[in-house]
């Protein structure tokens, strides 16, 4: 089976088997039969945080739970979600009915399912300031459990998911604790500027909404029409030290404090400063409105994206003395 239509970045590769999973249950009746356990597993929900390097010699599950369901208790808004639905319809569901909370978070691609795995995040907010709660299938038992938010132990771009129960769990429901009273958060500076070039003083969740999507789509490029997978690495956090060190260098360098005492780097900025911002070697490149963010022109394979990725790691490793760290899944 081919895989094109199901990772963003359109990478042309090949699952052994494959199985769409649109009830729970159907989970179970999966792995209760051991010729499906024993073989390596891929569960994919949108396919917009990975990158395919090889065909897949094994079993891929893509996760097509949905329903969506709202339970009002005075101000607070539980919404739960099948793990397959579309994470921006989600926040249209939410926005249109007033539900705040999930605003900044418009236009992310991938799947509710997806969401807490890597905590998405955007404009301020995280996955983890509206996760109440996630319902996921442990393989190996063949039972459902409940998570809370503090058994996900959320970090930047990182959960327990990511970490130590890694390939463990399927998550198939995600339950939200929105707000019937906006919280408006425009802290980010693009939106704030966005709104007031609008004209707009008192945002609605809508207003919120509509500006963040208008700023992804101008800065970003369209998976539907240019592969990508989003930022490609993390934005790197290095200790004070380091940082009054590089600043010496560097004086101009983008950074942003963050709560334990050290100081987050803009990737994007660090690599276009090494010269890669909109360049194209082969299929691949950076996007020219965004550096952290490599794209797919048509035909790449994953390995030559990889490649790629390798030598932005060397230089900036080269110029700055930092680290960059992938931020999309590498499936070999
Ligand atoms: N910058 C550059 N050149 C570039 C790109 C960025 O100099 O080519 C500098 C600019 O100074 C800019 C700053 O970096 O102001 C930050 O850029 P941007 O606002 O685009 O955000 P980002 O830090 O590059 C992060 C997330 C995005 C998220 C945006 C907005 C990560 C790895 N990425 O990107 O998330 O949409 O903030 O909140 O944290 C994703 O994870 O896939 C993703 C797209």
């Amino acid at each position: 089976v081919s895989l094109k239509n199901f990772n963003t970045f359109g990478i042309d590769v090949t699952a052994r088997y494959f199985v769409e999973i649109a009830r729970e249950e159907e989970l179970k009746e999966l792995f209760a039969d051991p010729q499906w356990k024993a073989l390596p597993l891929l569960v994919l929900g949108g396919g917009s945080n990975m990158l395919m390097v090889n065909d897949f010699n094994g079993l891929v599950v893509r996760m097509n739970i949905r329903g969506i369901e709202h339970r009002i208790s005075h101000e607070d808004v539980y919404v739960e979600a099948g793990g397959g639905e579309v994470w921006n319809d989600l926040v249209n569901y939410c926005v249109d009915h007033g539900y705040a909370g999930v605003e900044n978070l418009s236009l992310i691609p991938g799947s509710v399912g997806a969401s807490p795995i890597q905590n998405i995040g955007a404009y301020g907010v995280e996955l983890k300031d509206v996760f109440h709660s996630c319902r996921a299938f442990e393989i190996a038992s063949g039972n459902f459990r409940e998570f809370s938010k503090a058994d996900c132990k959320f970090g930047y771009r990182e959960s327990v998911f990511k970490a130590e129960l890694k390939g463990q769990y399927i998550i198939v429901s995600v339950k939200f604790q929105l707000s019937l009273k906006a919280n408006i958060n425009t802290g980010y500076g693009a939106i704030s500027q966005e709104l007031q070039s609008r004209g707009i003083s008192n945002p609605t969740i809508k207003d919120v909404s509509q500006v963040v999507a208008h700023i992804r789509v101008s800065k970003l490029p369209d998976p539907s029409t240019i592969g990508n997978a989003g930022s490609f690495f993390k934005n790197p956090v290095i200790s004070a030290e380091e940082f009054d060190r590089l600043q010496a260098g560097f004086p101009e360098v983008v950074n942003y404090p963050v709560a334990d005492g050290g100081v987050k780097l803009a990737a994007g900025w660090l690599i276009e400063q090494c010269g890669w911002k909109g360049k194209t070697i082969g299929h691949t490149g950076t996007w020219k409105n965004q550096a952290l963010v490599l794209v797919n022109h048509g035909g790449a394979t994953g390995q030559e994206i990889f490649d790629f990725s390798s030598q932005i790691i060397d230089s900036v490793y080269t110029k700055f003395g930092v680290i960059l760290q992938r931020e999309v899944n590498i499936i070999n």
